[in-house]
């Protein structure tokens, strides 16, 4: 099934067309059409007139002001199905209506040949989206939560809009700290090999431990400092330590996974460490690596302090990792967009190792231009005093007791409301489940990424406002909507047609419509909370149409029940992309 573009870009079709016949001697005017700001004024608009009109004034044109020069526009678009019609305002905005038969139509069509028909088209075909990347040992904290819902989002968004997602796991799984994880280890447990994990137990207070040892006890540090030259020099019995230590973290790491249905691919920090002397060799021919007080450094113009690509010591470090993994990226995975999705502290980082990329040539010095590369960063998570979000009970937030306890809150509401009488004890488990997994994920979502957000389940798990219960409720309550009338949808699809009379069926209508250009929005600025505003806008709209137009029992009752499906299988969509499982009862 093709797709179809978003509205946008089939307006654009027509503009083109039209400008092109208007003005055939401009050249290199590409139509610039929006929606509108004003919906009383029309739909959407095309706002050329006004720097066609700047571009032509001087040349001893016809014309008398972009007024003129928008009347022009309108007068040689080709006839469609599309507009219904257009009028310039202001400077010469063009104002358009769409036809509500076509939007009706487009609406009948993907109920027909799929949602997926209505997947924007990006410019891009492979991206890496780098994201989670938690470190071996260390915590997995909300910081790394947060990474994982909006990585995993953009990431599905991608997905969607037909673009190959390499998901990259970039785990902390090299450096100094694995030589006194591994001699402790061989100290605490002699016959480590045949240890299980409940042996080690608790990774962090393992590594806690370790390192109290390695700040007290010079013999031992002397030892862990041995054991990193040990483990980079391939000496087998260290790999075998190190990977059993990597190995613990990762089924911890994997159960969160598994709870948020995560997917990513890991390739850790080791993988690329083969590759950093030929990577660094690649910049320091192009002269851009210098020393500095001991260090291998690249300057970066605007920068304070360099980017140190080889330490004091002699030893890689973050940033040699991420030159390498964007060199491999590039030249190995071959994509065109990297996305790196991390809290806004590491920003500076970025900037710095894209920069040093652009210097190489490995990217392009326009912003704009593909290949790409892209910080996606993020606030703090933050709790109800205002710092940094704690627990209670530990100075860290275990991420699966947060989302135990966020399960739990949705299970007792639905028991409250009498469910566990009514549902069988899986339904109850899994929308449970559903929803407060949901709520964690959307709370997170629909708020700008760059602004810190407050942790709180009473607010996210309340049935009111723009919350994932909300929004999963109102989902249920069309699916029930539709199972009580006692129709067979299919049979609708084929045989029944949409009639956009009443204005809130019109205006839902055009909303159902432009979620391409939402999702298309979205990926391109890398936002998934244009998402979350598109998905409570669909969810308000309906709620006026099912406020003031009868569905079942009514003359229209068909075309009705047809738009309630349409807006079931978008918000189902919508919430598929941001990783929330949909709810069909309530
Ligand atoms: N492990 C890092 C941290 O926990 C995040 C890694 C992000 N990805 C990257 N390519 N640097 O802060």
């Amino acid at each position: 099934k093709e797709i179809v573009g978003s509205v946008k870009e089939q307006l654009a079709k027509l503009f083109e067309e039209s400008l092109r016949a208007a003005f055939p001697d401009v050249e290199g005017v590409q139509p610039m059409i929006a929606i509108c700001n004003d919906p009383r004024h029309g739909d959407y608009q095309c706002n050329n007139a006004m720097s066609l009109w700047n571009k032509i004034k001087g040349q001893g044109t016809q014309f008398r002001g972009p007024q003129p020069v928008g009347k022009a526009i309108i007068d040689n678009l080709p006839a469609s199905e599309m507009i219904e019609r257009c009028s310039t305002a202001g400077p010469g905005f063009i104002n358009v209506v769409l036809k509500k038969q076509w939007i009706a139509k487009s609406i009948e069509r993907m109920l027909i040949d799929g949602i997926e028909t209505w997947a924007p088209k990006l410019p891009v075909e492979r991206t890496v989206v780098d994201f989670s990347s938690p470190n071996i040992a260390k915590e997995m904290h909300v910081g790394h939560l947060r990474s994982t819902i909006i990585g995993d989002t953009l990431a599905r968004m991608l997905e969607f809009s037909n673009v190959e997602v390499l998901r990259r796991n970039h785990v902390g799984d090299w450096g100094t700290q694995f030589g006194m994880l591994i001699e402790y280890l061989f100290d605490k447990i002699p016959n480590w090999e045949a240890a299980s994990a409940q042996a080690i137990g608790d990774l962090q207070a393992f590594y806690k431990a370790s390192k109290q040892r390695f700040d007290n006890d010079p013999d031992f540090k002397e030892r862990a400092q041995k054991a990193v030259v040990s483990l980079q020099g391939g000496e087998e019995k260290y790999r075998k330590a190190w990977t059993q230590i990597c190995e613990i973290s990762r089924e911890e790491f994997q159960r969160v996974y598994e709870r948020l249905g995560v997917h990513l691919e890991e390739k850790g920090e080791s993988f690329y460490n083969p590759y950093i002397p030929k990577a660094l060799d690649l910049l320091n021919n192009k002269g851009l690596i210098q020393e500095s007080e001991g260090a291998r450094v690249i300057f970066i113009e605007g920068k304070k302090i360099p980017l140190i690509v080889v330490k004091r010591d002699g030893g890689f470090n973050y940033a040699s990792t991420d030159l390498t993994a964007l060199w491999y990226r590039l030249n190995e995975e071959k994509a065109d967009w990297m996305i790196y999705v991390t809290d806004v502290g590491q920003r500076e980082h970025f900037e710095m190792v894209f920069a040093a990329a652009k210097l190489a040539g490995w990217l392009p010095q326009n912003e704009n231009d593909f290949p790409k590369a892209s910080h996606v960063g993020f606030g703090l998570v933050l709790g109800d005093d205002g710092k940094r979000f704690r627990t209670r009970s530990t100075e860290v937030v275990k991420l699966v007791d947060l989302l135990d306890e966020a399960k739990s809150r949705c299970k007792l509401a639905l028991e409250e409301r009498g469910k566990a009488t009514e549902w069988t004890a899986e339904e109850l488990e899994q929308t449970a489940e559903a929803v407060g997994y949901g709520a964690v994920k959307y709370a997170d979502l629909k708020n700008n990424r760059l602004t810190n957000y407050t942790f709180n389940f009473d607010q996210m798990l309340s049935d009111k406002g723009n919350t994932a219960v909300y929004l999963l409720y109102a989902h249920a309550r069309i699916c029930s909507i539709i199972r009580k009338s006692g129709r067979d949808i299919e049979e609708l699809k084929k045989v029944g047609g949409i009639v956009l009379a009443h204005p809130d069926e019109r205006a839902l209508g055009l909303h159902l419509l432009q979620f391409a250009e939402i999702v298309e929005e979205a990926c391109i600025n890398l936002l998934p909370n244009l998402l979350c505003e598109y998905l409570y806008k669909l969810s308000e709209d309906f709620t006026k149409f099912y406020t003031n137009c009868q569905v079942v029992g009514s003359a229209e009752e068909t075309s009705r029940l047809m738009l309630c499906e349409a807006t079931a299988v978008v918000m189902r969509k919508c919430f598929h992309l941001l990783g929330i499982t949909p709810v069909y009862k309530i």
